[in-house]
């Protein structure tokens, strides 16, 4: 009876560690899952950086967690700033701090569009639900809207300014030209003065011996033809070299070679890649009047004003 007894309280025993152990485990895993999310450590880093430059009572009441951004109208859910925690703090802390704390860059066009308002993937791309810096900076719905990082743009020859002017121009479309917006006003230049819309439709206006253009960034990459293109298959890939020569991207193409310079090509296939079918609310399309004022050179006091006889250039 008691050998049994005894053996019972072994197994019983037995048992115990098991499921000890097990707990252990779960325990460790879970920490394991908090403490390995891309996000954890810049969130343990942030709180001493504030409190470093001063911000000792923000410092203490930062409370750790996924942060996003939610503007349902745009139908924007950006968790962008769960790990870019120092973007609205440009005037606490110095703008060389190591990315992703770094404080956003700001000017006066930049001031325009207040991050609560405007989000971060309007401007950059990238998948903003994602909490994981592959997810979030390439895209968790395939390549279709990448974060315009500085590597894409170098790949294509561009500076990452340059080309998230691309984004830039969803909103700013009708915009004659935008202050800051150097190769998109450079490509709207351009498509005026070599009358693209001779053969081509946008927007109800021009001829129909090419594709209607009104749409063209939405168009589908698959369908294009690579077999002439050099280098990479991308959509842009295909533009620039589709622009400077046509007749050696569509053979027997009836548009004309416009031997475009490598930065001009480039800039209109920025411009053609803005041209998307939009989701945006018309709250957030500026005015093309705000624009054009503030491309006017600001009037100095001291000019002497135009003789009448001179006609004003047209
Ligand atoms: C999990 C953390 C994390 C999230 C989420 C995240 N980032 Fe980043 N981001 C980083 C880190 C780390 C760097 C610096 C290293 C690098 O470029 O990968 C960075 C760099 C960047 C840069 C500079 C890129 C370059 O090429 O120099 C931009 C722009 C940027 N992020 C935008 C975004 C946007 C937009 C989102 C949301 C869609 C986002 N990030 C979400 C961590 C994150
Ligand atoms: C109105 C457009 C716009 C919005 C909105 C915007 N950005 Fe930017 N961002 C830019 C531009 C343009 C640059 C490049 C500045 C440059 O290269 O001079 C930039 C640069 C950056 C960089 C790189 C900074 C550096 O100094 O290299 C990061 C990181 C970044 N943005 C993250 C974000 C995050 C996170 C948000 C959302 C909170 C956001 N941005 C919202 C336009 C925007
Ligand atoms: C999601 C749409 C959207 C995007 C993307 C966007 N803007 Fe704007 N922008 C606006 C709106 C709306 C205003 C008017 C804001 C206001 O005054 O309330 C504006 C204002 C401006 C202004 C002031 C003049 C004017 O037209 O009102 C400049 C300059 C400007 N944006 C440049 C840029 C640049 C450069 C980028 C890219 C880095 C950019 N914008 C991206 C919507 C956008
Ligand atoms: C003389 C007529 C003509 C002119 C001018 C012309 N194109 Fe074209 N374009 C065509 C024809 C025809 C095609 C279709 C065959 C091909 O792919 O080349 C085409 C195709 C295109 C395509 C591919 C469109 C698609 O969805 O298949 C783009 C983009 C384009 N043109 C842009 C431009 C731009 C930008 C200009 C001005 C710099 C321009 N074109 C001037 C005739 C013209």
């Amino acid at each position: 009876m008691a050998d049994q007894k005894e053996s019972f309280e072994a197994k019983d025993f037995g048992w115990m560690v098991a499921m000890s152990l097990l707990f252990f485990v779960l325990v460790a895993v879970g920490f394991w899952l908090e403490y390995s999310t891309d996000w954890g450590t810049y969130q343990r880093t942030f709180p001493g950086l504030l409190g470093h430059y001063g911000k000792v009572e923000e410092a203490r009441n930062f409370r750790a967690g996924i942060r996003q951004i939610w503007i349902p109208q745009m139908g924007v859910t950006d968790r962008c700033v769960t790990c870019h925690l120092g973007y609205e703090w440009a005037s606490v802390l110095p703008a060389t701090i190591a990315e992703p704390l770094k404080p956003h860059p700001m000017n006066d066009w930049l001031a325009k569009h207040e991050f609560a308002r405007f989000g971060c993937t309007p401007c950059h791309g990238g998948d903003g639900a994602a909490t994981s810096v592959i997810g979030a900076h390439q895209g968790g719905r395939g390549w279709e809207d990448p974060m315009l990082s500085r590597a894409l743009a170098a790949r294509n020859g561009l500076t990452m300014n340059e080309m998230i002017q691309m984004r830039c121009n969803f909103c700013h479309r009708h915009d004659v030209a935008t202050p800051g917006m150097e190769q998109i006003n450079l490509a709207k230049q351009l498509f005026k003065k070599k009358k693209c819309l001779v053969c081509h439709v946008v927007e109800g206006r021009g001829g129909a011996t090419g594709a209607e253009l009104t749409y063209e960034g939405d168009r589908n990459p698959e369908l294009l033809n690579f077999a002439h293109v050099r280098g990479e298959r991308t959509m842009f890939n295909w533009n620039v070299q589709h622009l400077t020569q046509a007749s050696v991207v569509s053979p027997g193409t009836q548009m004309p070679d416009f031997n475009f310079k490598p930065d001009e090509s480039r800039a209109l296939t920025l411009l053609l890649l803005s041209w998307r079918r939009l989701p945006y609310p018309p709250e957030y399309i500026p005015d093309p009047e705000v624009a054009a004022a503030a491309m006017q050179p600001s009037p100095t006091p001291t000019a002497t004003p135009t003789p009448a006889a001179t006609p004003p250039p047209h």
